[in-house]
This record gives C-alpha cells, structure tokens and sequence, in this order.
C-alpha cells in the first residue's frame, strides 16, 4: 500500500477495498488467518523494576515522577516467579531504564529462568550499547521487544527529551543483528501526531522486517507533562478505533509479524483485546508481574488486571481466546518469518 491509501484507510475513506470500517478489519482477520493461522500465543510480561533513569514525556514511570512509589525485584524473585508460572511459552522481562540490574545479574536471571523453564525470553527494558545486548542474547534471550515510538524524529526528540530516533534505529539494528528476534512499534494518539506520521509509522514498521510489532493507545498519566493530552470518552472511542485501524493496517502491511492486542487497548476498551484480535492480532501477553507491585508500574493510569493475579489472567485470556473460537496456541511462538 501506498502512503497516500494508507492515510486514507486510517480515515475510514478510499477505495483501497478499505472503504468503511468493517471491510478494513476483514480484511485484516483475513490475513491473520492465512499468514499467521487461528493460533493466538500467550506471553508472559514480568513487571521487574519501575525505576528509569529517561524521562519521556509520555510515560509514567519517568524519572521526575516524584510521587511514585519505587520497586526493584530481586533476581530471586524473578526467577520465583518465571518459574511459578507453569508452562508459559514465553516470559517477557520489561522494566524502566534501570542500571541497577547488570548485564552479570540480567545473564544470571536469563541463565536460571531457561534452565528451569524452557520458556522464550523476550528482553525489554530499553537502550543499551550492542555489547550488552550480545552478552543477553548469548546468555539465552531470544527477543527483544524496543518500540521506535513514532517515526517522525521531531515528534521523537519533543516526546523523549534524552534520546534520539537515530539512537533508537541504532539500537533496532544491533539488536538485529545480534541475532534477536525484534519487535518494535508505536503509539497511537500521542500529541502532535497526525495521520501522514502513522501511516510512515506502518511503513516503517514494514522496512524494518520485524519479527513482532506493540501497537498500543497512549493513555495521558496525571502526573506527567501530557496530563492534559485527550481525556474524556469521546476521546477514548476515537482512540480506540484509531488504534485498531493501525493494527489492522499493520497486519496488511507486514502480513505474518506477531502483533499482540495489547493491555492498553483493554485499558481504554473492556473488550478492546479481543476487538484488536478480531482485527488482526494474534498476540495476548497476561500480567505475572506479582500484585504487590502491579499498581506500581503505572506506565499510564487505570491499567487493568491490577487486582488480579497470574492464574486469574491466565484463566481470562484462556477464556477469551476460546470465546472468539481462536485457539491456544502451545508452541513458544517464534518468529514467522523465517518459515
Ligand atoms: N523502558 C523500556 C522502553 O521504553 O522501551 C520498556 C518499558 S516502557 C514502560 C514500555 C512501553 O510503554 C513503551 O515502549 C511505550 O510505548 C509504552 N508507554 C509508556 N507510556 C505510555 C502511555 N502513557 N500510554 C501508553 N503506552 C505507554
Ligand atoms: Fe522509562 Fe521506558 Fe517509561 Fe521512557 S517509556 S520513561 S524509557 S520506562
Ligand atoms: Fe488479567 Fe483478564 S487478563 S483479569
């Protein structure tokens, strides 16, 4: 697709087959199905640290937030938790940029969860030099999961002060070819971004070939610059169809990457998980993160799942995988696009 029919599609307009909305998204359930089948795998998400040495604008975990409450898990306590989680294909280990953890403790960590789980290890916590991702990566990670954001760079240096795209793409392609498998990807609704910026934002997510691609509302947190940034239900709706128009498009464009419906869209929508499912992903990634600290990663606010525990979310993703008649898929769920 052309940048101009995917503006036009991200306008619910165009007569790229995609004209109202409903044709958009089956077309995009068509395309799961062929390139990616019914399967919708499971990933585990560890919470592990809410401290972060950046200070994106956007996020609620930025390090001038000075009304929230701190945490670190200890490398034991990650491991505990890894391994209590029964046969999750794959565990996800995210955090803050948090330099507390180095590359010796993050290779023990990675070293004991696949000796005692088997799961895949998929990485997130941020920008590092590519030295330390080939010490993780040799250690047993096999994903890493590092989201460009958005890909106009002025839109990048206004909304992360302390990076830069350039670095970010740098990262992207160390983690590349380092042998990971890579996925990337974008908010939807952040200020100042217009429909041009996400159509280059799916076009991007197609050049860089990746592996698996995060598309998930932005959501203002109360205690961040964009406070102010779209509130309200109206709002919400437009966000929400925003963003599965953008997954939609994303599933035509790359056709066989991993796309997740993420915790935010059910964060905005009690049934935006399996509206995203219905639209193009195949993707589900369940909180472990123990609920002692789930209020504290408070990336945005009302996130959901906060009073629940691992095999409450297990139990409901299971639930709901089944109820869209989708299947569980038990694999790890590698990357499709080296079959
Ligand atoms: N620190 C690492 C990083 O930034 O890559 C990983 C953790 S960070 C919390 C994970 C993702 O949260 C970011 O890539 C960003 O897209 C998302 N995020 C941050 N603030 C958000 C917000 N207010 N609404 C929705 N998503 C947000
Ligand atoms: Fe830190 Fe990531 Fe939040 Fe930015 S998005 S403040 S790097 S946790
Ligand atoms: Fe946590 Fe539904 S996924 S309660």
């Amino acid at each position: 697709m052309t940048k101009r029919e995917i503006i036009e599609c991200l306008r619910g307009r165009g007569k790229a087959c995609l004209a109202p909305t409903d044709d958009l998204f089956a077309a995009a359930d068509a395309a799961r199905k062929k390139y990616c089948g019914d399967e919708v795998h499971i990933r585990g998400v560890i919470e592990f640290s809410n401290y972060c040495r950046r200070d994106c604008l956007y996020c609620g975990l930025r390090r001038s937030n000075a009304k929230l409450k701190r945490y670190r898990m200890s490398p034991d306590e990650i491991v505990r938790v890894a391994a209590g989680a029964g046969s999750v294909p794959t565990v996800v280990l995210q955090s803050g940029e948090d330099e507390h953890y180095t590359i010796r403790d993050l290779d023990r960590i990675i070293t004991r969860i696949k000796k005692q789980t088997g799961a895949a290890i998929t990485l997130s916590i941020g920008e590092r030099p590519a030295l330390e991702y080939k010490a993780l990566r040799q250690a047993g990670a096999d994903r890493y999961l590092l989201k460009f954001e958005t890909s106009d760079k002025e839109l990048f240096k206004r909304l992360k002060p302390d990076s830069s795209y350039e670095e970010r793409m740098r990262c992207l392609e160390d983690l590349r070819k380092t042998g990971y498998q890579v996925g990337s990807g974008t908010m939807v609704g952040l200020p100042g971004q217009s429909d041009g910026i996400l159509a280059g934002d799916i076009l991007l997510m197609k050049k860089l070939d990746l592996d698996m691609i995060g598309i998930g509302p932005f959501i203002p947190h109360p205690d961040t610059p964009l406070k102010n940034m779209g509130v309200g239900v109206r709002h919400a709706v437009h966000l929400r169809d925003k963003g599965l128009r953008v997954i939609a498009l994303a599933r035509i464009v790359t056709r066989n990457a991993h796309i997740p419906a993420t915790t935010a869209l059910g964060t905005i929508d009690p049934n935006g998980r399996q509206k995203g499912l219905r639209c193009g992903a195949n993707v589900i990634m369940p909180n472990l993160t123990p609920q002692k600290y789930r209020k504290l990663y408070a990336i945005y606010p009302d996130k959901i799942c906060i009073n629940e525990n691992f095999s409450d979310c297990r139990g409901c993703v299971e639930r709901l995988i089944r109820s869209l008649g989708r299947t569980i898929a038990t694999g790890r769920g590698n990357s499709l696009k080296s079959l």
